[in-house]
């Protein structure tokens, strides 16, 4: 089955309601732009690709109801913090006066960007791995296909032999949730582990690579993703193990200098203190939830784009690369 979780149908957008997935596949109707900023910040949608998406699709809806475009476009940019693919997507629909249009050429070239990026990055690995992901940067987190497991379906489609061990990713559970059933959905080999399990797996040589999204890439390679990348990274570099970021070039933001300018999303304790509604920590505990970390460019093996594998020095690859 091939994952899309955006439908565009001409007065409304669809979106296939990632909170309730893999228990029940719902998809929710949006027909404002307000209506889409909750989906993204509620992560109905999610992943940076993703909301990019959805938020040219709901100032297409803006468009279409003649409601006003600047409100549109600040509502939208509000959504999430971290992902520079929500203002990318924005900025470029303002530039452009066809905003239906635009909004599917934005997917369409998102999707495209996947299929090559993950070609190229499938080329970096053996014709036998295992490989571990973090989060889920599938086709559920982008237009379709996916960035770090568009790699490894390109990879399947070239023949490899690709088995992944999925984080589960605390607290939002994306891996548990989400790139399991992802994968599942394919027939790709997948193993969920917990978080605290991968250290583990390392140190018995488990992993033949990493391979991780992205929400943001400043300019000198530092990339923010899913809370918890920096930890894997660091196992990585530690044991060895090729860390790759795989993310589409509207992920790189070259006025970003370096990772400590990137904003990092603090979503709501609640997210970390209670699972399904279900209370799991004393009612009154502090609690912090930075939702994305920063990995340091040094951990970095290479980063995966449509525009080629740029490796380090990054800040010279990635300058070259923008030309
Ligand atoms: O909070 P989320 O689920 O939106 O976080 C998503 C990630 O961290 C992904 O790895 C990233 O957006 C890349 S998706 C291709």
């Amino acid at each position: 089955m091939q994952v899309e979780p955006i439908r565009w149908r001409g007065d409304s957008l669809e979106l296939l309601d990632q909170r309730r997935l893999p228990r029940e596949v719902v998809w929710m109707t949006c027909r404002t732009a307000a209506e889409v900023a909750d989906a993204i910040r509620d992560m109905v949608v999610r992943g940076a690709p993703a909301i990019g998406v959805s938020a040219a699709f709901g100032l297409a809806l803006a468009s279409l109801r003649g409601d006003d475009i600047p409100t549109a476009a600040a509502l939208l940019r509000s959504a999430r913090p971290t992902a520079v693919n929500l203002g990318w997507a924005i900025d470029r629909m303002l530039q452009s006066d066809d905003f239906v249009a635009e909004a599917q050429r934005i997917r369409e070239e998102d999707l495209a960007a996947n299929r090559h990026l993950g070609r190229l990055g499938a080329e970096l690995l053996g014709g036998n791995a295992t490989v571990l992901t973090h989060c889920n940067a599938g086709a559920l987190a982008t237009a379709g296909y996916g960035t770090a497991l568009g790699i490894i379906r390109a990879a399947v489609e070239g023949g490899k032999r690709i088995a992944v061990f999925a984080d589960e990713t605390r607290p939002y559970l994306q891996g548990a949730r989400l790139t399991s059933w992802e994968l599942q959905q394919e027939g790709i080999d997948v193993t969920l582990i917990t978080d605290n399990m991968s250290g583990h797996f390392f140190q018995q040589g488990t992993f033949d690579a990493v391979i991780v999204g992205a929400d943001r890439i400043a300019a000198n390679g530092d990339a923010a993703n899913k809370i918890g990348t920096y930890t894997v990274a660091v196992l990585a570099k530690v044991h060895g193990v090729p860390f790759y970021v795989a993310a589409p070039w509207s992920t790189v933001d070259l006025a970003c200098p370096n990772g400590a300018a990137i904003p990092i999303e603090e979503r709501s304790a609640r997210e970390v203190t209670e699972m399904f509604g279900t209370p799991i920590a004393p009612e009154g505990v502090a609690v912090r939830h930075p939702a994305f970390d920063v990995t340091p460019a040094a951990l970095i093996t290479a980063i995966i784009t449509e525009r080629g594998v740029m490796r380090a020095p990054f800040a010279e690859s990635i300058a070259e690369a923008a030309r």
